[in-house]
């Protein structure tokens, strides 16, 4: 039964209907707030704002339950694919063989760029970083497909540019790479799965393939599943926020990619990396590390801690340790790294000031250092998480675009500039 709410503003009174989700969560549906009191509501950060009603992704934060389309992440995890977890995030349903062969099909066939594409390429400067390469080349791909701006086509195109956005944004992040460090272009084969062939694109050299290990295909493959979707988080947001414009999928994706890129979004998992190193090169164990994070002055963050909904662990954090100690294995390597971060967790699970905030390892805490083992450069740890979250962020547009009764997303605020004063003119200032 839906709860009873009211509220008064000043003197102004309001019933307000509940709307309740499928797993029991209650939104207090404020819609008619402005127009019946006059008042609105203030929520910085919107952590207590439902921007949306949504079938694709299930969090409970504090049960540490993640579930895509109803589907636990482990499970997923363990048994799908990247490429069938992302038709299950867009569609709603796990593929049949033939959906699946089709949709494999569609990528394969928009796997390559257009040519000309390459100038692009050649006009960024080697200091360019490849987030700033992949948000500006998805927004420039959608300008050889001139009908994808057209808001009637959007609808009926869409798997089209669907297919076309989750295959070419992994050429565009290989090439990006291959660009910062001046190598040339290794183009995909059609012989490849998806994420085999971004690792053929990103390490391979004109003639010499390079070494395609099942295992190491498979682990960042299952790194991509668990970044495929995360409700409405920052990014994810944004693309809904663009998309509600009705602006293109890949303009709305491309925001999406500017809106990871910060430290404490998907730039995390480079910032961890950082943070490890520079620990590292203190000769510090993580002790004075947490030290300085903990008296705040030092303005420090345990970079792959805490999150804004998990408040008693991150399931993909959990999934992402196990893969860690298995990559590292098979390919017989040891990371300092991973003995500084197992330090600081352990610490920091003991201290009361982690544990009073409910801080607990994120999934970027040990990402980076698969990836590195994998020997992905660490300017590229936020373009993984891009790739991988590309069907998740297409999931939201296609789900803003297909609303009975669509509106722009456009909050409201509580001004709290100057009242109306007078110009003066600059002779008598
Ligand atoms: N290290 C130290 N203190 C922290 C941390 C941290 N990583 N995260 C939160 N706090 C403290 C914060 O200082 C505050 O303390 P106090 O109450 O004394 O002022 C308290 O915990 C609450 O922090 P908050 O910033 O209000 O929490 P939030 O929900 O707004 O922020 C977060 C969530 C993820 C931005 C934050 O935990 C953070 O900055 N973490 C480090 C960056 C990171 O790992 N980001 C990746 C998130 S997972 C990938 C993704 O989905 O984006």
């Amino acid at each position: 039964m839906s709860p009873k709410v009211e509220i008064t503003v000043d003197g102004k009174h309001l019933d307000i209907p509940c709307v309740v989700g499928s797993e029991g969560e209650i939104g207090v549906d404020i819609s008619q707030l402005r127009a019946e009191t006059g008042a609105i509501t203030l929520d910085p950060g919107y952590g207590n704002t439902g921007a949306c009603q949504s079938n694709i992704t299930f969090i409970d934060g504090d049960k540490g339950i993640l579930r895509y389309r109803g589907y636990d992440i482990a499970e997923l995890a363990a048994q799908s694919t990247f490429i069938e977890t992302a038709y299950l995030l867009i569609y709603g349903h796990l593929p049949s063989r033939a959906e699946l062969s089709d949709f494999s099909d569609q990528l394969t066939e928009n796997q390559m760029l257009h040519e000309s594409m390459r100038n692009h390429f050649e006009g960024f400067p080697p200091t360019a970083h490849p987030m700033a390469i992949l948000s500006a080349m998805i927004n420039a791909a959608s300008s050889y497909h001139p009908n994808l701006i057209s808001g009637k086509n959007r609808r009926r195109r869409f798997p089209y540019h669907a297919a076309r956005l989750i295959s070419q944004v992994r050429t565009i992040a290989a090439f990006s790479h291959r660009k910062a460090h001046g190598l040339p272009f290794i183009y995909p084969r059609s012989n490849l799965k998806y994420t085999a062939n971004f690792l053929h694109m990103l390490f391979s050299h004109p003639g010499e393939p390079c070494e395609l290990k099942p295992e190491i295909v498979r682990a960042l493959d299952i790194i991509f599943i668990l970044h495929a979707d995360h409700e409405q988080n920052c990014s994810t947001s944004t693309v809904r926020m663009v998309a509600s414009s009705e602006a293109n999928l890949f303009a709305s994706a491309a925001s999406g990619v500017c809106a990871l890129w910060g430290p404490l979004h998907g730039g995390a998992n480079q910032a961890v990396l950082n943070m490890l190193k520079e620990i590292r090169r203190d000769g510090d164990d993580g002790t004075k590390f947490l030290d300085q994070v903990k008296n705040k002055a030092a303005g420090k963050r345990l970079m792959g801690f805490g999150h804004r909904v998990y408040k008693n662990f991150d399931p993909r954090a959990t999934i992402i340790k196990q893969q860690c100690d298995k990559v590292l294995a098979q390919l017989h390597k040891s990371d300092p790294l991973l003995d500084i971060a197992k330090k600081l967790e352990e610490i920091a699970l003991a201290d009361d000031f982690f544990v009073s905030r409910q801080l607990y390892p994120n999934v970027d805490f040990y990402s980076g250092i698969i990836l590195r083992a994998i020997g992905i450069p660490e300017d590229m740890f936020t373009v993984m998480f891009a790739i991988g979250r590309m069907p998740g962020w297409i999931a939201h547009y296609k789900e803003v675009m297909d609303q009975e009764k669509p509106k722009i997303s456009r909050p409201r605020q509580i001004y709290t500039g100057p009242t109306q004063r007078a110009y003066t003119p600059i002779t008598e200032r």
